[in-house]
């Protein structure tokens, strides 16, 4: 799959912010280039419904306007003695979607890798959580009637077509789910058939209606949750109260001394000087890492040395293999008929005394071939050695 930036998403990214952002909704046809399908595929998705685990909440369905029962779709099946009750049934599933049902996958973001990077590019331009959901629609029907999200959209259609209506927010936007007649909203402002790589973006409170009508349909809805400044303000004052000057536990009730209330103001004063002393910045750029953060829609934490391919890779680690120092803390305990102890990640392993001065020795980055990095031992122990300290996350494999 193409690796998308966030600009293929939303164009030129000053015009976005300046004209689109938080005030309304933009088509851009054609966004993405290459296969818009290996984002996520009719046949991708039949292979998730064959796993039979991703289940309710990650599957819904949708008939008519209305969630179907899970018990419709489900069994339980017993893996290892242990009851999963909620275990999808393919054949029951393959019904309701002939029958006219939209099939819904939440979350996909924690299921599927490429989803989680595509997210993982908004969530890091935005500081934002995002989720990515899924729905694939069969041809010819109405979708859900017009109404608003209370967050913010990207649409993205990976296969098929489907006709989508939008009008500009309007009135007092608010922040839970609104329903709407075609009546109220009058003309749209955008009148779409969307096509595989055609990309929308829905400030929340953007009322929309969707269709699927002379073909199957799958989009991708990727929800994202920016803060307000009232949120991120939060934020700040919560990082300014921190530490013992706020830790007490005051007495307010109505018996209270005047003095209750003259500390109370010294502390007002204190936080209004604290917020004072804020650098913006520097403060913004935090906040904008910690809403990169944010559950559930995280960004992948498996960093490529924590994968299993990785650790199946060490096993095959040859003498030639060049190895570097990571950053991983390595503390020397004590020393003992030529044995010391060295404690890493929690883990206390004793060692020649002389592998242990070799690898205290070695700077972060500096980088030794397996066979030579333990010289007083003979190459097959040293490349066994350096297999270890690899494993423990002491060295990195640089070349092999
Ligand atoms: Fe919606």
């Amino acid at each position: 799959m193409e690796g998308y930036t966030f600009a293929d998403l939303v164009g030129d990214e000053e015009v976005f912010f300046a004209e689109f952002w938080d005030k309304k909704p933009m088509l851009r046809k054609n966004a993405l280039k290459g296969n818009p399908s290996e984002i996520l595929s009719f046949s991708r998705l039949d292979e998730m419904v064959n796993m039979e685990v991703i289940r309710p909440p990650y599957v819904r369905v949708n008939l008519n306007g209305a969630g179907v029962s899970e018990k419709t779709f489900t069994r339980t099946v017993t893996v290892q003695g242990t009851e999963i009750p909620d275990s999808v049934i393919p054949e029951r599933l393959y019904d309701l979607y002939r029958s006219g049902a939209t099939i819904v996958w939440s979350s996909l973001n924690h299921i599927e890798p490429r989803l989680r990077s595509f997210c993982k590019v908004i969530s890091d331009k935005l500081g934002a959580r995002t989720d990515c959901v899924a729905f694939l629609t069969p041809a010819g029907r109405q979708g859900f009637n017009p109404h608003h999200d209370p967050v913010d959209l990207f649409i993205v259609q990976t296969e098929g077509t489907k006709r989508w209506r939008l009008w500009n927010p309007q009135g007092e936007r608010s922040s839970v789910i609104g329903t709407y007649t075609e009546e109220q909203l009058g003309e749209p402002a955008i009148d779409v058939l969307l096509e595989p790589g055609d990309v929308l973006y829905l400030p929340y409170h953007t009322p929309h209606a969707a269709a699927a009508r002379e073909k199957s349909s799958v989009h991708l809805s990727i929800m994202m949750r920016p803060r307000k400044w009232q949120e991120l303000l939060q934020k700040t004052v919560e990082s300014l109260i921190e530490g013992p000057e706020f830790s007490a536990f005051p007495y307010i009730g109505d018996s209270r001394g005047a003095s209750v209330e003259s500390d109370f103001k010294e502390k007002i004063e204190a936080l209004a000087a604290r917020l004072n002393a804020v650098n913006a910045p520097a403060e913004l750029d935090r906040l904008l890492e910690s809403g990169r953060y944010l559950e559930p829609g995280r960004p992948p934490r498996i960093k490529a040395d924590d994968t299993f391919q990785y650790s199946a890779a060490l096993d095959e680690l040859g003498p030639d293999a060049t190895l570097r120092r990571t950053g991983t803390p390595l503390q020397v305990g004590e020393s003992d008929s030529g044995r010391t102890q060295l404690v890493c990640k929690g883990h206390t392993i004793a060692v020649p005394s002389s592998i242990a001065e070799v690898l205290t020795g070695l700077e972060e980055g500096a980088s030794v071939s397996a066979a030579t990095l333990f010289p007083d031992l003979p190459v097959e122990r040293s490349v066994k050695n350096a297999q270890g300290f690899a494993r423990l996350g002491v060295l990195e494999v640089a070349a092999v």
